[in-house]
Protein backbone atom coordinates (compact mmCIF):
# COMPACT_ATOMS: atom_id res chain seq x y z
CA UNK A 1 0.00 0.00 0.00
CA UNK A 2 2.82 2.72 0.66
CA UNK A 3 4.49 1.73 -2.55
CA UNK A 4 3.16 3.60 -5.21
CA UNK A 5 3.78 6.60 -8.13
CA UNK A 6 4.64 9.75 -6.04
CA UNK A 7 2.86 12.91 -7.79
CA UNK A 8 2.58 16.95 -6.32
CA UNK A 9 -0.62 18.34 -5.76
CA UNK A 10 -1.87 21.64 -4.62
CA UNK A 11 -4.67 21.35 -1.49
CA UNK A 12 -6.53 24.14 0.02
CA UNK A 13 -5.70 24.43 3.59
CA UNK A 14 -9.13 25.45 4.42
CA UNK A 15 -11.25 22.88 2.39
CA UNK A 16 -8.84 20.16 0.82
CA UNK A 17 -9.81 21.04 -2.22
CA UNK A 18 -7.19 19.37 -4.67
CA UNK A 19 -5.93 21.02 -8.13
CA UNK A 20 -3.36 20.17 -10.43
CA UNK A 21 -2.04 24.01 -10.73
CA UNK A 22 -1.37 26.67 -8.22
CA UNK A 23 -3.96 29.25 -7.80
CA UNK A 24 -4.49 32.52 -5.95
CA UNK A 25 -8.18 31.75 -5.06
CA UNK A 26 -9.64 28.15 -4.07
CA UNK A 27 -12.63 27.51 -6.30
CA UNK A 28 -13.90 25.09 -3.75
CA UNK A 29 -14.20 27.40 -0.74
CA UNK A 30 -13.03 30.94 -2.26
CA UNK A 31 -10.56 32.04 0.64
CA UNK A 32 -7.07 33.55 -1.06
CA UNK A 33 -3.61 31.67 -0.94
CA UNK A 34 -4.30 28.71 0.93
CA UNK A 35 -3.39 26.49 -1.98
CA UNK A 36 -0.08 24.70 -0.97
CA UNK A 37 1.97 21.96 -3.08
CA UNK A 38 2.35 18.36 -1.51
CA UNK A 39 3.47 15.15 -2.42
CA UNK A 40 1.20 12.54 -2.27
CA UNK A 41 1.65 8.78 -2.51
CA UNK A 42 -0.55 7.23 -4.81
CA UNK A 43 -1.96 4.83 -2.67
CA UNK A 44 -5.42 3.02 -2.89
CA UNK A 45 -7.25 5.46 -0.71
CA UNK A 46 -8.50 3.50 2.62
CA UNK A 47 -10.05 6.27 4.41
CA UNK A 48 -13.73 6.80 2.77
CA UNK A 49 -14.38 2.58 2.69
CA UNK A 50 -14.61 2.03 6.44
CA UNK A 51 -16.82 4.44 6.69
CA UNK A 52 -19.76 2.95 4.32
CA UNK A 53 -19.28 -0.94 6.19
CA UNK A 54 -19.23 0.20 9.63
CA UNK A 55 -19.42 -3.29 10.64
CA UNK A 56 -16.51 -3.86 8.96
CA UNK A 57 -13.64 -5.97 11.18
CA UNK A 58 -10.18 -4.58 11.63
CA UNK A 59 -10.78 -2.97 7.82
CA UNK A 60 -9.18 -5.85 6.20
CA UNK A 61 -10.63 -7.40 3.19
CA UNK A 62 -12.69 -10.25 3.51
CA UNK A 63 -15.19 -11.47 1.16
CA UNK A 64 -18.21 -8.57 1.49
CA UNK A 65 -21.61 -9.93 2.66
CA UNK A 66 -24.77 -8.06 2.78
CA UNK A 67 -27.18 -7.89 5.72
CA UNK A 68 -31.24 -7.77 5.92
CA UNK A 69 -31.88 -4.32 6.81
CA UNK A 70 -34.40 -5.37 9.22
CA UNK A 71 -31.97 -7.89 11.27
CA UNK A 72 -29.65 -5.12 12.26
CA UNK A 73 -29.89 -4.52 15.75
CA UNK A 74 -30.00 -1.42 17.09
CA UNK A 75 -28.99 -1.07 20.80
CA UNK A 76 -29.43 2.22 22.57
CA UNK A 77 -27.19 1.81 25.38
CA UNK A 78 -23.98 1.96 23.02
CA UNK A 79 -24.33 5.56 23.61
CA UNK A 80 -21.85 6.88 26.46
CA UNK A 81 -23.60 9.88 28.74
CA UNK A 82 -19.99 12.09 28.72
CA UNK A 83 -21.70 13.84 32.38
CA UNK A 84 -21.95 16.92 30.82
CA UNK A 85 -25.60 17.12 29.66
CA UNK A 86 -25.05 20.46 27.32
CA UNK A 87 -22.68 18.05 25.15
CA UNK A 88 -24.98 15.55 25.39
CA UNK A 89 -27.44 16.73 23.78
CA UNK A 90 -25.41 18.71 21.02
CA UNK A 91 -23.63 15.10 20.32
CA UNK A 92 -27.67 13.77 20.21
CA UNK A 93 -27.92 11.97 23.60
CA UNK A 94 -23.87 10.95 24.18
CA UNK A 95 -20.94 9.30 22.67
CA UNK A 96 -21.85 6.68 20.44
CA UNK A 97 -19.28 3.50 20.09
CA UNK A 98 -17.39 3.41 17.36
CA UNK A 99 -17.90 6.84 16.36
CA UNK A 100 -15.48 9.56 15.31
CA UNK A 101 -16.15 13.16 16.22
CA UNK A 102 -14.63 16.29 15.45
CA UNK A 103 -14.31 18.92 18.26
CA UNK A 104 -13.24 22.24 16.02
CA UNK A 105 -12.46 25.29 17.27
CA UNK A 106 -9.94 28.18 17.79
CA UNK A 107 -6.44 28.06 19.31
CA UNK A 108 -6.93 28.68 23.22
CA UNK A 109 -10.96 28.42 23.33
CA UNK A 110 -10.90 25.40 25.53
CA UNK A 111 -11.12 22.31 23.37
CA UNK A 112 -8.03 20.36 25.56
CA UNK A 113 -9.98 21.47 28.68
CA UNK A 114 -13.40 20.32 27.61
CA UNK A 115 -11.77 17.00 26.01
CA UNK A 116 -9.84 16.44 29.40
CA UNK A 117 -13.32 17.03 31.32
CA UNK A 118 -14.80 14.82 29.26
CA UNK A 119 -12.06 11.76 30.08
CA UNK A 120 -12.67 13.11 33.63
CA UNK A 121 -16.32 12.02 33.49
CA UNK A 122 -16.16 9.28 31.50
CA UNK A 123 -13.08 7.62 33.97
CA UNK A 124 -15.25 8.21 36.59
CA UNK A 125 -18.27 6.38 35.82
CA UNK A 126 -15.98 3.34 35.28
CA UNK A 127 -14.80 3.64 31.52
CA UNK A 128 -11.81 3.11 30.34
CA UNK A 129 -10.61 6.10 28.80
CA UNK A 130 -7.31 7.20 27.03
CA UNK A 131 -6.16 10.89 26.10
CA UNK A 132 -3.50 11.13 23.59
CA UNK A 133 -1.84 14.34 23.35
CA UNK A 134 0.63 15.65 20.48
CA UNK A 135 0.98 19.14 21.68
CA UNK A 136 1.71 19.45 25.51
CA UNK A 137 3.55 17.33 28.08
CA UNK A 138 2.59 15.21 30.98
CA UNK A 139 3.21 18.00 33.05
CA UNK A 140 1.33 20.16 31.46
CA UNK A 141 -1.68 17.95 31.03
CA UNK A 142 -1.57 17.38 34.72
CA UNK A 143 -1.32 20.91 36.12
CA UNK A 144 -4.19 21.37 33.93
CA UNK A 145 -6.14 18.54 35.23
CA UNK A 146 -5.20 20.03 38.22
CA UNK A 147 -7.14 22.90 37.64
CA UNK A 148 -10.39 20.73 36.60
CA UNK A 149 -11.02 18.53 39.90
CA UNK A 150 -9.80 15.25 40.95
CA UNK A 151 -9.19 12.20 38.66
CA UNK A 152 -10.46 9.36 40.80
CA UNK A 153 -10.19 6.32 38.63
CA UNK A 154 -7.46 5.33 36.32
CA UNK A 155 -7.08 7.41 32.81
CA UNK A 156 -4.26 6.95 30.51
CA UNK A 157 -2.16 9.33 28.84
CA UNK A 158 0.03 9.03 26.11
CA UNK A 159 2.34 11.89 24.72
CA UNK A 160 2.65 10.40 21.20
CA UNK A 161 2.21 12.08 17.53
CA UNK A 162 2.91 8.47 15.65
CA UNK A 163 0.19 6.76 14.26
CA UNK A 164 1.14 3.43 14.41
CA UNK A 165 2.22 3.59 17.58
CA UNK A 166 -1.11 4.89 18.57
CA UNK A 167 -2.41 2.31 17.02
CA UNK A 168 -0.70 -0.24 18.48
CA UNK A 169 -1.64 1.14 22.24
CA UNK A 170 -5.32 1.63 21.42
CA UNK A 171 -5.29 -2.22 19.86
CA UNK A 172 -3.33 -3.80 23.09
CA UNK A 173 -5.49 -1.18 26.01
CA UNK A 174 -8.25 -1.55 24.42
CA UNK A 175 -10.11 1.97 25.55
CA UNK A 176 -13.49 2.34 25.09
CA UNK A 177 -13.12 6.26 24.01
CA UNK A 178 -9.84 7.77 23.00
CA UNK A 179 -8.80 11.65 22.61
CA UNK A 180 -6.28 12.77 19.78
CA UNK A 181 -4.96 16.22 20.62
CA UNK A 182 -4.70 17.58 18.26
CA UNK A 183 -5.09 15.99 14.64
CA UNK A 184 -2.61 18.24 13.20
CA UNK A 185 0.11 17.17 15.44
CA UNK A 186 -0.46 13.69 14.08
CA UNK A 187 1.95 11.94 11.46
CA UNK A 188 1.88 8.65 9.42
CA UNK A 189 5.11 7.91 8.12
CA UNK A 190 3.79 6.56 5.03
CA UNK A 191 2.57 9.97 3.93
CA UNK A 192 5.77 12.58 3.08
CA UNK A 193 3.97 15.40 3.78
CA UNK A 194 4.50 17.44 6.94
CA UNK A 195 2.04 16.94 9.77
CA UNK A 196 -0.62 19.26 9.60
CA UNK A 197 -0.64 19.07 5.91
CA UNK A 198 -3.83 18.44 3.91
CA UNK A 199 -2.64 15.32 3.00
CA UNK A 200 -1.38 13.87 6.64
CA UNK A 201 -4.68 15.06 8.13
CA UNK A 202 -6.40 13.18 6.17
CA UNK A 203 -4.37 9.72 6.05
CA UNK A 204 -4.20 10.29 9.62
CA UNK A 205 -7.83 10.50 10.13
CA UNK A 206 -8.42 7.53 7.69
CA UNK A 207 -6.36 5.40 10.16
CA UNK A 208 -8.23 7.02 13.34
CA UNK A 209 -11.76 5.96 11.02
CA UNK A 210 -10.20 1.88 10.72
CA UNK A 211 -9.42 1.96 14.65
CA UNK A 212 -12.64 3.32 15.43
CA UNK A 213 -14.58 1.47 13.17
CA UNK A 214 -12.86 -1.96 13.63
CA UNK A 215 -12.50 -1.75 17.27
CA UNK A 216 -15.50 -0.49 18.46
CA UNK A 217 -13.57 2.57 20.10
CA UNK A 218 -14.95 6.38 20.06
CA UNK A 219 -12.35 8.71 18.73
CA UNK A 220 -12.67 12.52 19.69
CA UNK A 221 -10.23 14.29 17.74
CA UNK A 222 -9.13 17.84 18.18
CA UNK A 223 -9.09 19.96 15.50
CA UNK A 224 -7.40 23.20 15.31
CA UNK A 225 -9.03 26.68 12.93
CA UNK A 226 -6.99 28.74 11.78
CA UNK A 227 -6.64 31.79 9.43
CA UNK A 228 -3.15 32.03 8.59
CA UNK A 229 -3.55 28.66 6.67
CA UNK A 230 -0.36 27.16 7.86
CA UNK A 231 -1.73 23.87 9.35
CA UNK A 232 -4.80 22.21 7.38
CA UNK A 233 -8.13 23.39 9.07
CA UNK A 234 -10.80 20.94 10.24
CA UNK A 235 -12.90 21.45 7.35
CA UNK A 236 -10.75 19.09 5.31
CA UNK A 237 -11.71 16.14 7.23
CA UNK A 238 -15.14 17.20 8.00
CA UNK A 239 -16.52 14.52 5.37
CA UNK A 240 -14.95 11.82 7.19
CA UNK A 241 -15.70 12.00 10.51
CA UNK A 242 -19.36 11.23 11.95
CA UNK A 243 -20.07 14.08 14.00
CA UNK A 244 -18.93 17.50 13.71
CA UNK A 245 -18.80 20.01 17.21
CA UNK A 246 -17.23 23.36 17.01
CA UNK A 247 -16.47 25.29 19.91
CA UNK A 248 -17.20 29.18 19.47
CA UNK A 249 -17.24 32.36 21.41
CA UNK A 250 -15.33 35.05 21.92
CA UNK A 251 -11.98 34.97 23.82
CA UNK A 252 -12.37 37.69 25.78
CA UNK A 253 -15.64 36.66 27.20
CA UNK A 254 -15.94 33.68 29.43
CA UNK A 255 -18.95 31.44 27.87
CA UNK A 256 -18.49 29.49 24.97
CA UNK A 257 -20.59 27.81 22.67
CA UNK A 258 -20.92 24.25 21.40
CA UNK A 259 -22.55 24.26 18.28
CA UNK A 260 -23.48 21.09 16.36
CA UNK A 261 -22.61 21.08 12.43
CA UNK A 262 -22.93 17.63 11.46
CA UNK A 263 -24.22 14.93 12.75
CA UNK A 264 -25.10 11.33 11.56
CA UNK A 265 -26.40 10.06 15.14
CA UNK A 266 -28.57 12.92 15.82
CA UNK A 267 -30.25 16.43 15.09
CA UNK A 268 -27.68 19.16 13.99
CA UNK A 269 -28.11 22.91 14.81
CA UNK A 270 -28.18 22.13 18.56
CA UNK A 271 -25.66 24.08 20.63
CA UNK A 272 -24.69 23.80 24.11
CA UNK A 273 -23.33 26.72 26.32
CA UNK A 274 -20.50 26.30 28.91
CA UNK A 275 -18.95 29.11 30.96
CA UNK A 276 -15.20 29.05 31.30
CA UNK A 277 -14.08 29.18 34.99
CA UNK A 278 -11.10 28.93 36.63
CA UNK A 279 -11.71 25.02 37.36
CA UNK A 280 -12.70 24.74 33.93
CA UNK A 281 -15.62 24.45 31.70
CA UNK A 282 -19.15 24.80 33.77
CA UNK A 283 -23.00 23.93 32.13
CA UNK A 284 -24.47 26.82 31.57
CA UNK A 285 -28.28 25.49 31.85
CA UNK A 286 -30.21 28.67 31.71
CA UNK A 287 -28.84 29.98 28.57
CA UNK A 288 -31.36 32.60 27.75
CA UNK A 289 -31.04 34.24 31.57
CA UNK A 290 -27.25 33.96 31.09
CA UNK A 291 -27.32 36.04 27.26
CA UNK A 292 -29.56 38.96 28.63
CA UNK A 293 -26.77 39.28 31.94
CA UNK A 294 -26.40 42.99 31.81
CA UNK A 295 -29.05 44.38 29.86
CA UNK A 296 -29.39 48.41 29.88
CA UNK A 297 -32.02 49.78 31.63
CA UNK A 298 -34.12 52.19 30.11
CA UNK A 299 -32.68 52.56 27.02
CA UNK A 300 -33.56 53.12 23.36
CA UNK A 301 -32.65 50.62 21.02
CA UNK A 302 -32.65 47.76 22.93
CA UNK A 303 -35.11 44.89 22.26
CA UNK A 304 -35.41 41.11 23.29
CA UNK A 305 -35.26 38.70 20.09
CA UNK A 306 -36.37 34.84 20.67
CA UNK A 307 -34.02 32.62 18.30
CA UNK A 308 -34.37 29.05 18.59
CA UNK A 309 -31.23 27.13 18.44
CA UNK A 310 -32.34 23.16 17.36
CA UNK A 311 -35.05 22.51 19.94
CA UNK A 312 -34.28 25.13 22.28
CA UNK A 313 -35.62 28.50 22.20
CA UNK A 314 -33.12 31.11 23.24
CA UNK A 315 -33.79 34.99 24.53
CA UNK A 316 -30.91 37.08 23.30
CA UNK A 317 -30.84 41.24 23.20
CA UNK A 318 -31.02 43.08 19.69
CA UNK A 319 -29.24 46.94 20.07
CA UNK A 320 -29.57 49.28 17.55
CA UNK A 321 -28.18 52.64 17.01
CA UNK A 322 -29.57 54.54 14.49
CA UNK A 323 -28.39 58.86 14.27
CA UNK A 324 -28.32 61.12 11.67
CA UNK A 325 -26.06 60.68 8.89
CA UNK A 326 -23.19 62.94 8.01
CA UNK A 327 -21.74 61.86 4.92
CA UNK A 328 -23.85 61.10 2.07
CA UNK A 329 -23.82 57.58 2.13
CA UNK A 330 -24.76 56.63 5.74
CA UNK A 331 -22.60 54.05 7.02
CA UNK A 332 -24.32 50.78 8.36
CA UNK A 333 -22.66 47.75 10.08
CA UNK A 334 -23.96 44.89 12.22
CA UNK A 335 -22.38 42.38 14.77
CA UNK A 336 -23.92 38.50 14.87
CA UNK A 337 -26.47 39.11 12.41
CA UNK A 338 -26.21 39.31 8.43
CA UNK A 339 -25.49 42.68 7.34
CA UNK A 340 -27.45 42.28 4.17
CA UNK A 341 -30.60 41.15 6.07
CA UNK A 342 -30.43 44.25 8.01
CA UNK A 343 -30.30 46.49 4.97
CA UNK A 344 -32.68 44.83 3.60
CA UNK A 345 -35.28 45.14 6.71
CA UNK A 346 -34.22 48.75 7.02
CA UNK A 347 -35.48 49.60 3.73
CA UNK A 348 -38.89 48.13 4.02
CA UNK A 349 -39.49 49.85 6.95
CA UNK A 350 -38.37 52.80 5.13
CA UNK A 351 -40.82 52.05 2.05
CA UNK A 352 -43.60 50.66 4.11
CA UNK A 353 -43.93 52.66 7.37
CA UNK A 354 -42.43 56.08 5.72
CA UNK A 355 -39.87 56.63 8.93
CA UNK A 356 -37.14 58.48 6.70
CA UNK A 357 -33.63 56.07 7.38
CA UNK A 358 -32.20 56.63 4.17
CA UNK A 359 -30.14 59.49 5.75
CA UNK A 360 -29.15 57.59 8.99
CA UNK A 361 -26.31 55.54 9.77
CA UNK A 362 -27.34 51.76 11.35
CA UNK A 363 -25.34 49.95 13.73
CA UNK A 364 -27.25 46.84 14.79
CA UNK A 365 -25.54 44.35 17.53
CA UNK A 366 -26.91 40.82 18.73
CA UNK A 367 -25.64 40.90 22.04
CA UNK A 368 -23.69 37.86 23.69
CA UNK A 369 -21.47 37.38 20.55
CA UNK A 370 -23.75 34.61 19.31
CA UNK A 371 -24.26 34.65 15.20
CA UNK A 372 -27.73 34.14 14.20
CA UNK A 373 -29.07 33.31 10.99
CA UNK A 374 -33.02 32.68 11.84
CA UNK A 375 -35.18 35.32 9.80
CA UNK A 376 -37.38 34.85 13.04
CA UNK A 377 -34.87 37.98 14.63
CA UNK A 378 -36.33 40.27 11.82
CA UNK A 379 -38.93 41.68 13.88
CA UNK A 380 -36.56 42.08 16.93
CA UNK A 381 -34.36 44.11 14.29
CA UNK A 382 -37.07 46.39 12.87
CA UNK A 383 -38.44 47.21 16.68
CA UNK A 384 -34.53 47.84 17.90
CA UNK A 385 -34.25 50.17 14.92
CA UNK A 386 -37.54 51.87 15.42
CA UNK A 387 -37.18 52.54 19.14
CA UNK A 388 -33.52 53.95 18.45
CA UNK A 389 -34.63 56.02 15.10
CA UNK A 390 -37.83 57.44 17.45
CA UNK A 391 -35.70 57.35 20.54
CA UNK A 392 -38.51 55.36 22.40
CA UNK A 393 -37.71 53.33 25.56
CA UNK A 394 -39.53 50.08 25.20
CA UNK A 395 -41.02 47.84 28.27
CA UNK A 396 -37.81 45.66 29.87
CA UNK A 397 -40.20 43.04 29.88
CA UNK A 398 -41.42 43.31 26.18
CA UNK A 399 -39.96 40.26 23.79
CA UNK A 400 -40.79 39.80 20.01
CA UNK A 401 -40.07 37.24 17.30
CA UNK A 402 -41.42 37.08 13.66
CA UNK A 403 -39.95 37.22 9.73
CA UNK A 404 -40.82 40.25 8.41
CA UNK A 405 -41.25 39.79 4.55
CA UNK A 406 -40.67 42.30 1.51
CA UNK A 407 -44.31 43.91 1.55
CA UNK A 408 -43.71 44.30 5.29
CA UNK A 409 -45.88 41.79 6.22
CA UNK A 410 -44.84 40.26 9.45
CA UNK A 411 -44.53 35.99 8.45
CA UNK A 412 -45.17 33.18 10.87
CA UNK A 413 -42.88 31.15 12.27
CA UNK A 414 -42.23 27.82 13.61
CA UNK A 415 -42.30 26.67 16.98
CA UNK A 416 -44.41 29.69 18.54
CA UNK A 417 -45.60 28.33 21.68
CA UNK A 418 -42.19 27.12 22.72
CA UNK A 419 -40.83 30.82 22.16
CA UNK A 420 -43.44 32.20 24.21
CA UNK A 421 -43.34 29.71 26.88
CA UNK A 422 -38.85 30.74 27.27
CA UNK A 423 -40.36 34.12 27.21
CA UNK A 424 -43.27 33.65 29.95
CA UNK A 425 -40.49 31.54 32.02
CA UNK A 426 -37.90 34.11 32.02
CA UNK A 427 -40.39 36.86 33.62
CA UNK A 428 -41.28 38.43 30.63
CA UNK A 429 -45.00 40.34 30.69
CA UNK A 430 -45.48 41.26 26.91
CA UNK A 431 -45.12 39.19 23.58
CA UNK A 432 -45.09 40.37 19.82
CA UNK A 433 -45.47 37.90 17.47
CA UNK A 434 -46.84 37.08 14.14
CA UNK A 435 -50.64 37.41 13.89
CA UNK A 436 -51.44 33.68 12.39
CA UNK A 437 -48.68 32.68 15.50
CA UNK A 438 -50.94 34.77 18.01
CA UNK A 439 -54.28 33.17 16.96
CA UNK A 440 -52.99 29.84 17.03
CA UNK A 441 -51.59 30.62 20.09
CA UNK A 442 -54.93 31.68 21.93
CA UNK A 443 -56.89 29.06 20.59
CA UNK A 444 -54.37 25.84 21.60
CA UNK A 445 -53.57 27.76 25.02
CA UNK A 446 -54.98 27.83 28.38
CA UNK A 447 -53.78 29.70 31.08
CA UNK A 448 -50.50 31.93 29.76
CA UNK A 449 -50.74 35.41 31.99
CA UNK A 450 -48.27 36.99 29.16
CA UNK A 451 -50.07 38.87 27.53
CA UNK A 452 -49.86 38.57 23.37
CA UNK A 453 -50.10 40.86 20.43
CA UNK A 454 -50.24 39.70 17.04
CA UNK A 455 -49.19 41.83 13.99
CA UNK A 456 -49.54 41.75 10.40
CA UNK A 457 -47.16 44.06 9.21
CA UNK A 458 -44.47 47.05 9.90
CA UNK A 459 -46.98 49.34 10.58
CA UNK A 460 -48.99 47.24 12.77
CA UNK A 461 -45.84 47.23 15.06
CA UNK A 462 -45.50 50.74 14.42
CA UNK A 463 -49.22 51.31 15.90
CA UNK A 464 -49.13 49.08 19.02
CA UNK A 465 -45.40 49.66 20.30
CA UNK A 466 -44.89 53.34 19.33
P1 LIG B 1 -7.37 25.04 26.13
O1 LIG B 1 -8.30 23.94 26.52
O2 LIG B 1 -5.93 24.78 26.31
O3 LIG B 1 -7.65 25.51 24.64
P2 LIG B 1 -7.42 24.74 23.25
O4 LIG B 1 -7.12 23.32 23.56
O5 LIG B 1 -8.72 24.92 22.52
O6 LIG B 1 -6.31 25.43 22.57
O7 LIG B 1 -7.86 26.30 26.97
C1 LIG B 1 -7.02 27.37 27.07
C2 LIG B 1 -7.62 28.54 27.79
O8 LIG B 1 -8.56 28.24 28.79
C3 LIG B 1 -6.48 29.23 28.46
O9 LIG B 1 -6.46 30.56 28.02
C4 LIG B 1 -6.76 29.14 29.92
C5 LIG B 1 -8.22 28.89 30.01
N1 LIG B 1 -8.59 28.04 31.15
C6 LIG B 1 -9.36 28.58 32.16
O10 LIG B 1 -9.76 29.74 32.16
N2 LIG B 1 -9.73 27.76 33.22
C7 LIG B 1 -9.33 26.46 33.30
O11 LIG B 1 -9.69 25.76 34.26
C8 LIG B 1 -8.53 25.94 32.23
C9 LIG B 1 -8.06 24.51 32.27
C10 LIG B 1 -8.18 26.75 31.19
MG1 LIG C 1 -5.31 22.33 23.24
Amino acid sequence: MAKGKTATVFFCQNCGYESSKWMGQCPGCREWNTLVEETISKSPYAGGAAAVGGAASSGRRGRAVPTVLSQVAVREEDKLSTGMGELDRVLGGGIVQGSLTLVGGDPGIGKSTLLLQVCRNLSGAGHKVLYISGEESLTQIKLRADRIGDFASVMLLLCETNLDAIGEVIRSEKPEAVVIDSIQTMYNENVSAAPGSVSQVRESTGILLQLAKGLGVSVLIVGHVTKEGTVAGPRVLEHMVDAVLYFEGDKHASYRVLRGVKNRFGSTNEIGVFEMREQGLAEVKNASEYMLNGRPENASGSVVACTMEGTRPLLVEVQALVCHSNFGIPRRQTIGTDFNRVNLLMAVLEKRSGVQLASCDAYVNITGGLKLSEPAIDLGIVIAVLSSFKNRVLSQKLVAFGEVGLSGEVRAVSMARQRVAEAEKLGFDTCVLPWVCAEDFRKNSHGHTIRIIGVKTVQDVMDSLF
